[in-house]
Parts: C-alpha cells; structure tokens; sequence
C-alpha cells in the first residue's frame, strides 16, 4: 500500500516513520509512505499556502490552489484522497479495516482556520478521529496511518490483529504476564490450568464481559452469533442462589 501525507509539516513525521511496527513496514516493502510538503505547489515565491478568508473573518485558510496542484501530480485511478478535519465522519476500528484494503491512500492535512471548501470537491471522504479540534491534521494522519498500516497482511501477526479488541466488535478479553502472584495479586487460576478449552471458554466469556462493563454502547452494534447470545443471557440474568 502507499500511503501518500500532504503537510505542511512533514518534519513531524520522522519519529513516527523511524520507530516500531511502522519503521519494519516500511523496511519490509509491506507500506510505502510518502510526505508530501504543500509549499513546494505554492504558487507564491514565498511558499506561503495560506491566506485571509473571503467575506472577513479571523485566521488564515489554506488555499485552493496548492492542494489542487498537489493531487493532480499524486493521485492515480486506485487513490482514495482523505482530507482530515474535524467535520468529517468519526473514524474507528471499521473504517481502518476498510482502508487497509486500499491500494493507495493521500491524506490531507489541514491547519490554521482548515482549508479552502473547494478542496472538498476533490477528495472521497472527510474524516474526523474525535469530536475536538486540533491544531493540525498531522496527528489525525498518523493516527490513520499507524491504524490502518498493522492491519496489512503480514505487518503483525494475523491472530493478533483477529483478536485485537473492536476487530469483531467485541473489547479483547483481559491478559496476565509473569509473574504470577505480587502483592496479593493473583493470576486467574484458569489461565495458569493449561486446559486450552477451559481457556478459550474463559476468554470468550472475558471479552463479552469486558464489553458489557467498559462499553456497552457497543453491544448493540453487533451481530450476535448464537454462542455470544447464550453468554449475555447467562451474564444479563445470572441464576440466583
Ligand atoms: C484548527 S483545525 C480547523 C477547524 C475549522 N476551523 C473548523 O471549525 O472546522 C485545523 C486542521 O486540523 C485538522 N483537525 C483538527 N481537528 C481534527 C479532528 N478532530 N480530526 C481530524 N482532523 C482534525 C484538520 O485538518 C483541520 O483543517
């Protein structure tokens, strides 16, 4: 996959491209990412890219023209353009497994007061990572980026990815390391048996119950199998002694 980063800042980047599972990405051919500086399309001998909004206001915009000239040399048939703002459509877990099924991703950055409303008329989607607003669309691409690059085949391990928590809509269930007892705090026995039925049971159950505590709004949004509905009725109606 290429994902290509259009920024004015793409010096914010470097630590994010030069460490972990994105660094070995990036290594083993598996994501190609590109950072694209929006001044060198400035039309402006200055490389300035922004300036005042029509009809007043306060703040800069970035301008039309730079991001018009910057897709037009980036893009091909197979891109997908993203620009960031806060106005766009909440990303998640779902839209990151959609993503990493594209061949080619340009993310664009806004930053100052955003970016002029023509620019709309050339991407496929706006996306937001939170209702907040921050200074910059740098960290929303990473943050795209990074969620979208460990789901590409082979980046981590394909069990891992399966079970990660929101993957199939459920919170992952809880983990234990070494050791096993500190403090007066133990280890679940069951994990400890070595009974991998008895385990997979638990952790099953684990993860419907973590749901249930942490984020139950989520619940709804599932398509229930026959096995998870049996273990909410159990956890939703417990029998009393
Ligand atoms: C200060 S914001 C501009 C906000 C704009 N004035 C508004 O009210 O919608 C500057 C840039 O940061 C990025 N940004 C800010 N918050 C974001 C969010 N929640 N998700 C994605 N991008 C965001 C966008 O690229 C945006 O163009």
């Amino acid at each position: 996959m290429i994902i290509d980063i259009v920024t004015i800042f793409p010096e914010f980047f470097n630590d994010f491209l030069d460490n972990s599972i994105i660094k070995k990405a990036i290594i083993c051919n598996q994501v190609d990412i590109r950072l694209n500086q929006l001044r060198d399309y400035s039309h402006n001998k200055h490389k300035k890219i922004d300036d005042t909004p029509y009809g007043g206001g306060v703040g800069m915009l970035m301008a039309f023209p730079p991001f018009y000239d910057c897709i037009e040399k980036i893009k091909t048939p197979e891109s997908k353009i993203i620009m960031l703002s806060p106005q766009g459509k909440l990303f998640n877990q779902k839209k990151a497994i959609e993503l990493s099924k594209e061949k080619h991703l340009i993310l664009l950055c806004g930053h100052y007061e955003g970016i002029d409303a023509r620019v709309e008329e050339l991407i496929d989607e706006e996306i937001s990572i939170g209702d907040y607003v921050l200074t910059g669309g740098e960290i929303p691409a990473m943050i795209i980026t990074d969620a979208v690059t460990r789901l590409i085949p082979d980046v981590i391990h394909a069990d891992s990815a399966e079970e990660d928590s929101l993957q199939n809509g459920w919170l992952k269930f809880p983990q234990f390391t070494k050791p096993e007892k500190y403090k007066g705090y133990h280890v679940p026995e069951v994990l400890r048996s070595g009974n991998h039925q008895l385990i997979d049971q638990y952790r099953f159950e684990e993860s419907i119950k973590q749901t249930m505590r942490k984020r139950p709004d989520l619940i709804d949004k599932i398509e229930l199998t026959e096995k998870e509905e049996k273990v909410l009725q159990k956890l939703n109606n417990p029998i009393k002694k």
